[in-house]
């Protein structure tokens, strides 16, 4: 396929979702299942208002129930959260991995809390239909409930998250109470939490049974809405997935996780200065991007552009 029909047929796989021009049905469920079985269709907008519904906590607990597997992806800013919005994923989560893929650290602990806050007010401004989760920073959530709740309780005022993650399962459990008592929806992260990278000694896959299960227990008790499981051997994933009854969303944790999550940068082929085993590279961006900036700097150096068509008479 050439590049422009690439592009054709990739826009008209995401009408299928794309709220900024619906095609077809005017009634569109907020999660499609995989055999596109329809979920909670109560609540869908009337015919002649096509705007999609909003997916919602509510929704990421029922798709649990319909054996409806979720997908999420990360965004950090308002263009890519739009396309990956358009495209149809269920959930995006404004990550602390943007401390890697944007601002080029080794790891995500100096990303700050006003740095999370304004990322997920530009990924907001592109969200129409995604649940829209952001992540809580290093040192936001750690020192008391009380500042973790005041701190979540910023993510969604001024960033305009949807709900908050946060990692750790038994020593977070507080914190994650205290921001649900506030009915702010709390997403819980075990197994490798990028955060606790010191006390790993690198980012190594969790092996340890009881206590991934005790956290992923805790995290449930606490009163979270779904829980990230990140580098967990898939059949340890799967014991967990089926003791909770909220859903798990896998990293590196295998196919029977409830639902999937990537960093949008390794998945596109945007970011390789780390390249875990579980990342499947589903597009290669980056040599997209280094071909068309070297034909454009070819074309600017031999006085091809700007042609008539790009200039004014
Ligand atoms: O920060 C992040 O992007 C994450 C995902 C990898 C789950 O925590």
């Amino acid at each position: 396929m050439t590049g422009s029909a690439k592009v054709r047929a990739a826009r008209k796989e995401a009408l299928v979702y794309n709220p900024i021009r619906p095609q077809g049905s005017d009634r569109m469920p907020a999660i499609q299942g995989r055999k596109g079985n329809v979920m909670n269709t109560a609540t869908q907008q009337p015919a002649n208002n096509q705007r999609l519904r909003m997916v919602t906590v509510p929704d990421f607990q029922a798709a649990k129930a319909c054996g409806t597997r979720l997908t999420m992806l990360t965004a950090y800013d308002y263009t890519m959260a739009r396309l990956l919005d358009a495209a149809g994923v269920d959930g995006l989560l404004v990550g602390d991995s943007l401390g890697m893929v944007v601002q080029g650290q080794p790891n995500s602990l100096s990303v700050t809390l006003e740095e999370v806050i304004y990322h997920t007010r530009l990924v907001a401004r592109g969200v129409r239909r995604s649940l829209l989760v952001a992540d809580m920073p290093f040192m936001s959530f750690q020192v008391s409930p009380e500042s973790a709740l005041q701190n979540a309780g910023r993510l969604i005022k001024e960033g305009g998250a949807h709900a908050v993650k946060v990692e750790g399962g038994v020593r977070s459990a507080a914190a994650i109470q205290a921001i649900v008592s506030a009915d702010i929806p709390v997403m819980g992260h075990i197994g490798l939490t990028p955060q606790s990278v010191r006390r790993f000694g690198g980012f190594r896959v969790q092996r340890d049974a009881q206590r991934l299960l005790d956290d992923a227990l805790a995290t449930q008790e606490a009163g979270a809405f779904a829980v990230v499981v990140e580098c967990v051997p898939a059949d340890l994933a799967e014991k967990i997935t089926s003791t909770l009854k909220i859903p798990t969303i896998g990293i590196g944790a295998g196919v029977h996780c409830d639902g999937q999550i990537l960093v949008t940068n390794d998945m596109l082929g945007l970011y390789d200065d780390i390249r875990p085993r579980f990342v499947k590279q589903y597009a290669d961006l980056g040599s997209d991007i280094m071909s068309a900036v070297a034909a454009y700097c070819r074309e600017v150096r031999e006085g091809r552009f700007p042609s008539a068509e790009h200039s004014f008479s």
